[in-house]
This record gives structure tokens, C-alpha cells and sequence, in this order.
């Protein structure tokens, strides 16, 4: 009997250009699921675009664009870089692809109609370069930027009252988060009062978003649309036959900077859908250069396509896997590039 395997990676942001924490999620996906591919299973590999909210929405603007001509004009940079260093995926989706944004009404209909989500008056240090509000002792521990108080109306979804039933998912099924660190870190955080999440955005501030089918004036919060990606893609709602196959997913692959939303975001909402819960999520370390993160913002990007064209692909593929234990940080530098490269 083949058995199913699904594997995700995250849905990139398409402010910019792929770069090399970006292949490595990709490759790390890759090479499960070739080796799942080789044992003769019933691979499912899903990779893809975040194309909506805010950080999309400035990164036109800083181009002189359209959120639409940005957006096309960066996925094709993916889908190539994904090309050349041989990324052999089953399905890349685009959040602006119709076959989510109409999972993404449905779903918020649904929600809406069954009081799971509500209007309220909210006043909160909000986040601006992660999108989302966040609470006094995140902001003390200072790993947020671009933070100011900010006083809205918006749709709020009830992500509290699933508190205590994701804790005791998280310590019913060990391998629900891995590794071990991570789950710790997200058992600490959810000691901590669950606050309802924030779901929508006022067309006034961002209005490149998925609009909410029960207010125009409003658009979907980039993550709550983002998410459910993991489930449009392989035909919730749609294709019930193909859904039931694949899901639940087997992993979902991501860096510790998307923890959060993946541990506590995304399942409450599927416990408020009815759906039954990804088997597991692995965060990895950080690819990072002289002791910082490597990151867009930050500036310190190496693009995955000069060490492609300059050593072959394979080289690059083999020193990403190589060179970081997974679930740890690890740094790169070119001479240690040259090194494995030249030793192995
Ligand atoms: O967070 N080291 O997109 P993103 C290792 N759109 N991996 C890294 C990395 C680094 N320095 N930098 C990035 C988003 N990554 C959301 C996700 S999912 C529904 C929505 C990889 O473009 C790693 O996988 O910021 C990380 O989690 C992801 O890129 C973040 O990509
Ligand atoms: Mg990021």
C-alpha cells in the first residue's frame, strides 16, 4: 500500500527576492520528499507565494507598482530560483489565487455565522513590521519593530476559548511540535492569557487584501488568510476526495520566526472549523551572517542563485543541508562554503 505524505513549506512574502533562508526551507522539503518519493510514497510537496498585506502593499508602492504588477513580477523570482536549483514541487500556490481567496470567504462566512468571530473596539502596541498587534510583555522583550499604539474597530476571532484544549492537544501528541525547544517555547507562551486574534484590517490602512465577505470595509489579516493556504491547496471544500487523502499534513517546514502563528494561530482555527490538526510542525534554526538573522530587512541576503550558478546546484543544496544541524542557528560565510565544498 503507498501511503500519502504531505509536506508544506511556508508561503513566502513577495516583498523581495528568495534568498537563502528562504532555499533552505525549500531544499530541507525537497529532500523529504524525495526520499519519501524513492520509498515509493504518494508525495504531496506544496510551496508558495504570501501575496497580501501590508509588507506587499509598501514594497509596490516603494516600486512605483501596483500590488498586482509586484506581485506577478516577484513570483516568477521564486518559481525560477526554484527551478534552477531543482525544487521538484507538486503544487506552488499564490494567495491570490481564486481557489484560496474563495476558501478563505467561505471559511470567514462560516466563522462569522457560527459567532466565532465578532466586532470590537481595540486599543493596542501593534507591530508594523510583523503585522500584528502585540501584547506589553512581548514588546518588553524587544524582539518587534516598528511598534505604535493603535485604537480600531475590527473582527476579532475567538482564539481564547481554545486555550486549554491546544495545550492539552500540545501534551497529548509529543510530536506535534518539534523540536522539543520549540514545543517548550510555545507551552510558556500559551501560560500566558490567550488573547482573542485580531482577523481584519480597515480598507482606510491596508487595502490590498482579501476583502471580508461580511464588511467591505474591511480586509483579512495577511496570516489568517496565509494559513489556510496549507488546506485550499489540496482542495478543502472543493475536493473532498484529494482533501481527505492528504490532510492532515505529515510537516509543516518553517524557520522559529513563524512559531506563533503555526502553533497557536493556525490550529485554533482549524479547531474552531472542525478540522483535525497538521501531525507535525518543525521550526529550524536561523541562517545567519556575523551573528544576525539573514533577512530581507536587515539587508544581509546572499541570493541562493550566484552560489547556484558559480558551484552548480547540488553544491549549494549539499552545503545548506550540511552545514546546519537541523533545528539549530547556523552561520554562513562564504569560506565555509569553500571549505565543504572543497573537503567533501
Ligand atoms: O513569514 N534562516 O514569510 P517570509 C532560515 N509569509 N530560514 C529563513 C531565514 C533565515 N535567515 N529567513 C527566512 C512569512 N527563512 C510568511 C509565512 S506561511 C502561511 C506565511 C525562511 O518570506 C523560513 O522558512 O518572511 C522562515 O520561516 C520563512 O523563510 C519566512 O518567510
Ligand atoms: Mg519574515
Amino acid at each position: 500500500m503507498r501511503k500519502k505524505f504531505y509536506i508544506t513549506t511556508p508561503l513566502y512574502y513577495v516583498n523581495d527576492e528568495p534568498h537563502i533562508g528562504h532555499a533552505y526551507t525549500t531544499i530541507l522539503a525537497d529532500v523529504i520528499a524525495r526520499i519519501q518519493k524513492i520509498q515509493n510514497n504518494e508525495v504531496y510537496f506544496l510551496t508558495g507565494t504570501d501575496e497580501h498585506g501590508q509588507k506587499v502593499q509598501e514594497a509596490a508602492t516603494n516600486n512605483n507598482t501596483s500590488p498586482k504588477n509586484h506581485v506577478d513580477k516577484y513570483v516568477k523570482r521564486f518559481k525560477d530560483t526554484w527551478n534552477q536549483i531543482n525544487i521538484e514541487y507538486s503544487d506552488f500556490i499564490r494567495t491570490t489565487e481564486k481557489r484560496h481567496t474563495q476558501r478563505v470567504k467561505e471559511i470567514l462566512n462560516y466563522l462569522f455565522s457560527k459567532n466565532e468571530i465578532y466586532q470590537k473596539e481595540y486599543e493596542g502596541l501593534y507591530s508594523v513590521s510583523e503585522e500584528r498587534f502585540i501584547t506589553e510583555k512581548e514588546a518588553a522583550e524587544g524582539n518587534f519593530r516598528e511598534i505604535k499604539k493603535l485604537k480600531e474597530k475590527n473582527y476579532f476571532f475567538k482564539m481564547s476559548k481554545y486555550q486549554n484544549k491546544l495545550v492539552k492537544y500540545i501534551n497529548d501528541n509529543p510530536d506535534f511540535i518539534k523540536p522539543t525547544s520549540r514545543k517548550n517555547e510555545i507551552l510558556g507562551f500559551l501560560k500566558n492569557d490567550l488573547q482573542d486574534l485580531c482577523i481584519s484590517r480597515p480598507k482606510k490602512r491596508l487595502s490590498w487584501g482579501i476583502e471580508l465577505p461580511f464588511d467591505k470595509d474591511y480586509v483579512t489579516y495577511v496570516w489568517f488568510d496565509a494559513l489556510i493556504n496549507y488546506i485550499s491547496a489540496i482542495g478543502y471544500n472543493n475536493d473532498n476526495e484529494k482533501f481527505n487523502y492528504y490532510w492532515p499534513a505529515d510537516y509543516h517546514l518553517m524557520a522559529k520566526d513563524i512559531l506563533t502563528t503555526h502553533c497557536v494561530y493556525w490550529p485554533t482555527m482549524l479547531m474552531s472549523c472542525n478540522i483535525s490538526l497538521p501531525k507535525t510542525i518543525f521550526a529550524h534554526g536561523w541562517w545567519l551572517m556575523d551573528n544576525t538573522k539573514m533577512s530581507k530587512s536587515l539587508g544581509n541576503v546572499v541570493n541562493p542563485l550566484d552560489l547556484a550558478d558559480k558551484y552548480g546546484p547540488d553544491a549549494l543544496r549539499y552545503y545548506l543541508m550540511r552545514n546546519m544541524v537541523l533545528g539549530q542557528d547556523a552561520s554562513f560565510t562564504i569560506e565555509s562554503f569553500e571549505k565543504r565544498y572543497n573537503s567533501d
